[in-house]
């Protein structure tokens, strides 16, 4: 059986520049895979890829199907719910109107998202400028599962954010691995956090996958060179 999501051999430059010299990865149903690597090395750039926010070379098949021959809003259609790195929420709206603009049908809806994030729903009718940092991330993860993904990527899941919101946001994600079955892709700082939460990991280099396997068995020499821990 094929992968959700399948990159393979992935390339991709801005401008004259290139950024993405083979990118492969694959994240099966079910499955949360982290996508790890040193500052610059290609994890953002990997994530715009796959959201069709820029072009790409090479090999991204959603479902079974060419990502490359669809417009971004398509590829949103087809179940990719993106945090993406700097938590984008509509500053002016509440954070009820945030999650209401976002809404697409299916199991997450206003009631899901304030169960999962509990903080969001005490603070439905504020606007999302006036938000903490971590409850704007809460309110960013809660937008992406309003469009009832099959696929959800988080571009930094808890950076900048202090310890105790962290640790409310990697309880959540864990909570939702184990209670919805969603695959997730995830890119964090925290190799711990990590750890805990996903099924297997995959670590870029100079906008190159040089390592993927189950975090408990990184070589502790990888992780020194390619992660900095
Ligand atoms: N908008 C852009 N224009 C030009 N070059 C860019 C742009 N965004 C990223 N790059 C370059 O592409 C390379 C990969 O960057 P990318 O943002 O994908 O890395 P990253 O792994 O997400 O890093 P970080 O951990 O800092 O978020 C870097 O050399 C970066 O300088
Ligand atoms: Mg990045």
């Amino acid at each position: 059986m094929s992968a959700l999501l399948q990159v393979s051999g992935l390339e991709a430059r801005y401008g004259s520049s290139q950024a993405l010299f083979g990118v492969d990865l694959e994240v099966a149903a079910g499955e949360v895979v982290a996508l790890m690597g040193r500052n610059g090395m290609g994890k953002t750039t990997t994530v715009r890829c796959i959201c069709r926010m820029m072009r790409a070379e090479g090999g991204i098949s959603f479902d079974g199907r060419d990502l490359r021959r669809l417009p971004s809003h398509r590829a949103a259609r087809l179940g990719i719910g993106l945090v993406p790195e700097g938590r984008r929420c509509f500053a002016d709206l509440t954070v009820q109107e945030n999650l209401i603009a976002a809404a697409r049908p299916g199991a997450w809806d206003m009631a899901a998202v304030g169960r999962l994030f509990p903080r969001l729903a005490e603070r439905q009718a504020q606007v999302a400028r006036s938000l903490s940092g971590g409850e704007q991330q809460m309110l960013a993860i809660g937008r992406a599962l309003m469009t009832n993904p099959r696929l959800l990527i988080l571009d930094e899941a808890t950076e900048g954010l202090a310890p105790l919101i962290r640790a409310e946001i990697w309880e959540a994600i864990g909570r939702l691995k184990r209670d919805s079955g969603l695959a997730i892709l995830i890119i964090d700082k925290s190799l711990k956090d990590l750890t805990a939460v996903s099924d297997r990991a995959v670590i870029l280099a100079r906008g190159r996958s040089i390592w993927s396997g189950a975090l408990e068995g990184l070589p502790p020499d990888l992780a020194q060179r390619y992660l900095g821990v």
